[in-house]
């Protein structure tokens, strides 16, 4: 959400900045000054970022970062490759407990694959089972969409979810929308239904899409991040997803098919001119120079997020659901560091100029 006044509170101090501030010391004698009006244009919901940084350290960030970053409190992240097996769920469940544990942000999972991993990765099997026997799931939400309902998303959210508590021993901000296994049965229905409104199958896709688009987008404002985990392939609900997004991350595998894999993604990213997009290299072993290689030549071409998530069995075992919360540490052990490391490089993207990636 990026309240009216707000944005215009923001547009009249760049302007106020690029015109009295040409050197860089004027710039910071005008900081506390600006500092205070900047807090006045937080409270209209200008940056979430800037509260929160101000919250914890008690001092404001540069004003350019200010002026500069995301005009809106929510930023909405896709985690997608049509490949399977390279880290979708891997990267999206270091997101939740890196964004909601490590640092704090108020962070909504959306499971948008029908194999419902992520879901029983973040709510173990009893919740899971108990939002299905609730319709409380994606399922729920496809089926509002498709007989063009007010949509409700509350109503399919499940609350303060994972294993992983903060030091003071609260539970973090971390919800989902968990998935079930018909969910590809749901998408079917949905396009059933805008065909029988639109005469040609490509409007009924487009549709559709948008639809989705705006289901997803009416969380704005009530989470510092929402990420979404996307199934394997390309499906109508991928691409929903996908349009909704604010950035995309790519996970790969650095192996013979990634460059192919990530560059046929990312290119249709950039014909559709959708928002940033940046390619994540997974299991990835510092030693092998073939690996790095391909790296090296997919991180040329296509934005990389700027970390590389090694293979790590203390990874592979995160994906066990603890029925005893513990903290970050004991959960993903040595691994924690690129959790951490995750974490930052995401919110690097989200502070980062809005710029079309790759152009
Ligand atoms: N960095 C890593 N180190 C060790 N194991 C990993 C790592 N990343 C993923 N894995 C393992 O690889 C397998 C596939 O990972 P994951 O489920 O995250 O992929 P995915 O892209 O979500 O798969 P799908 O396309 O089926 O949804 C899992 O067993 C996971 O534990
Ligand atoms: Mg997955």
């Amino acid at each position: 959400m990026w309240p009216e006044r707000g944005r215009r509170f923001a547009i009249i101090l760049d302007t106020v900045i690029m015109r009295s501030a040409p050197r860089g010391s004027r710039l910071v004698a005008q900081q506390s000054l600006l500092s205070t009006a900047l807090d006045a244009a937080c409270s209209w919901g200008c940056t979430g970022h800037y509260r929160e940084h101000k919250r914890r350290s008690g001092r404001g960030l540069p004003v350019e970062r200010i002026i500069l970053g995301k005009p809106s409190v929510t930023t909405f992240i896709a985690v997608s490759n049509r490949r399977g097996g390279v880290g979708k769920t891997t990267v999206t469940m270091m997101l939740a407990y890196g964004l909601s544990v490590a640092r704090r942000q108020k962070v909504l999972v959306i499971d948008l694959d029908a194999q419902a991993s992520t879901s029983i990765v973040l709510m173990g099997h009893e919740r899971w089972h108990a939002a299905r026997q609730a319709n409380r799931t994606a399922c729920g939400l496809l089926t509002e969409i498709a007989q063009n309902q007010a949509i409700k998303y509350g109503d399919f959210v499940a609350h303060e979810i994972g294993d992983v508590k903060l030091a003071d021993g609260r539970r973090p901000t971390l919800d989902v929308i968990p998935s079930a296994h018909d969910l590809d049965d749901k998408e079917a229905l949905m396009m059933i239904a805008q065909q029988a409104f639109y005469h040609k199958i490509s409007d009924a896709f487009v549709q559709m899409q948008e639809r989705m688009r705006q289901t997803i987008r009416a969380m704005e404002g009530a989470y510092d991040q929402v990420i979404i985990d996307c199934a394997p392939g390309l499906s109508q609900l991928v691409w929903g997803a996908l349009r909704a997004a604010d950035l995309i991350f790519i996970p790969y595998v650095p192996d013979r098919t990634a460059e192919d894999n990530v560059g046929w993604l990312a290119e249709r990213l950039k014909v559709l001119r959708l928002p940033k997009f940046f390619t994540v290299a997974n299991r990835v072993s510092g030693q092998d120079n073939r690996a790095q290689g391909i790296v090296s030549a997919i991180s040329n071409k296509y934005p990389p997020l700027g970390i590389q998530i090694p293979a790590a069995q203390a990874l592979a075992n995160a994906l066990d659901y603890r029925d005893q919360t513990g903290t970050l540490a004991s959960k993903f052990g040595s691994a924690a560091q690129h959790v951490n490391a995750l974490a930052d490089a995401a919110l690097n993207a989200i502070n980062r100029p809005m710029v079309m990636a790759a152009e």
